[in-house]
């Protein structure tokens, strides 16, 4: 591909807010940045759904601070020969954390112990309270030696998988594209499932990391319900769409899902209490933004510049 000769100011467009340490990468002798432009030379988007926006001409590249890109119209771009950017791995130690952290949260009923013991205002004497009414129905299991399945074993998948087996979990992988045996920085100690009906079946706990297509979507529903343990805990943090929301009301509702944490709650899901939803805070950390930011930043001022595509 040849080089781009930059003769005027190259116009960098945002959508949502970008962290500032991201357009720094951005000369000002060179670049303009601008929020509101109708022409730029590329766009750098988070969560913004650009199904629906008219992209101008000028456009040459699109990278999103982030590891979906389901919102943005891949196949379109490429026809128009606009290069599309995602960040990989910037975000996954953000994931990771909040993964781990749900897991052991559910498992000893923090969030519905921290709703239950806020409901003793007014109690005066808590303590006898809390022993007394509160202990029994909070008793909870601790997650070493019980099974965690992952699913998907890109940047994410494999940091779950690896630090789960530091809390002393029994871990398998299943990843529809990648061999565990190749999976990146993946410890031997995790265990390969042939297929995901063999993880269904063995996992009490299940994460979900891989991108959403349309081969996935809804791939959560009563025929898979009915492979897994009864009691099991499923955590999805990648899309909501992965899980038909009517099956998993109804597996919440007879006990075969014990709990289901999720980035992505719909009203199905909303409703049930044995349901933990969050608002889409995987990847909501300070460092995570400013890793994503950066490299979709250099991503996008490489390609302007050199005409070089490089993806991380
Ligand atoms: C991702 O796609 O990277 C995560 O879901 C977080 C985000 O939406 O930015």
């Amino acid at each position: 591909m040849s080089t781009l000769t930059l003769s005027k100011k190259t116009t960098i467009k945002t959508l949502n807010n970008i962290a500032a340490c991201g357009l720094d990468v951005f000369g000002e002798e060179s670049y303009t940045i601008d929020h509101d432009s109708e022409n730029p030379d590329a766009i750098i988007v988070r969560s913004h759904n650009m199904y629906n926006m008219e992209l101008d001409e000028n456009i040459k590249a699109i990278a999103r601070a982030g590891a979906g890109v389901n919102n943005i119209p891949v196949e379109d771009c490429t026809e128009r020969g606009v290069v599309v950017f995602n960040t990989p791995g910037a975000n996954a130690n953000a994931v990771k954390e909040i993964v781990l952290t749900s897991l052991m949260a559910l498992s000893r009923h923090i969030f519905s112990g921290v709703n239950w013991a806020k409901t003793l205002e007014g109690e005066g004497d808590r303590i006898p309270a809390l022993v007394e009414k509160g202990k029994k129905q909070f008793i909870g299991k601790e997650i070493k030696g019980k099974t965690l399945g992952v699913i998907g074993l890109g940047s994410v998948g494999s940091l779950v998988a690896n630090d789960a087996l530091d809390l002393d979990m029994d871990v398998i992988g299943f990843d529809p594209f990648v061999s565990v045996n190749t999976a990146w920085n993946l410890s031997s100690n995790v265990q390969r499932a042939m297929t995901i009906e063999e993880l269904f079946s063995r996992s009490d706990y299940i994460t979900v990391h891989i991108p959403l297509t349309n081969d996935n979507n809804g791939m959560f529903n009563e025929e898979a319900f009915n492979m897994m343990k009864k009691g099991v805990h499923i955590l999805n943090f990648s899309r909501g769409e992965l899980v038909n929301e009517e099956d998993m009301a109804a597996a919440l509702e007879s006990g075969k899902v014990d709990k289901f944490v999720t980035d992505f709650p719909d009203e199905n899901v909303l409703k049930m209490k044995n349901a933990i939803p969050l608002p889409h805070l995987g990847a909501s950390t300070k460092e995570s933004e400013e890793n994503c930011a950066v490299m979709a930043a250099r991503q996008v001022r490489d390609f302007l510049e050199t005409g070089n595509i490089k993806n991380s």
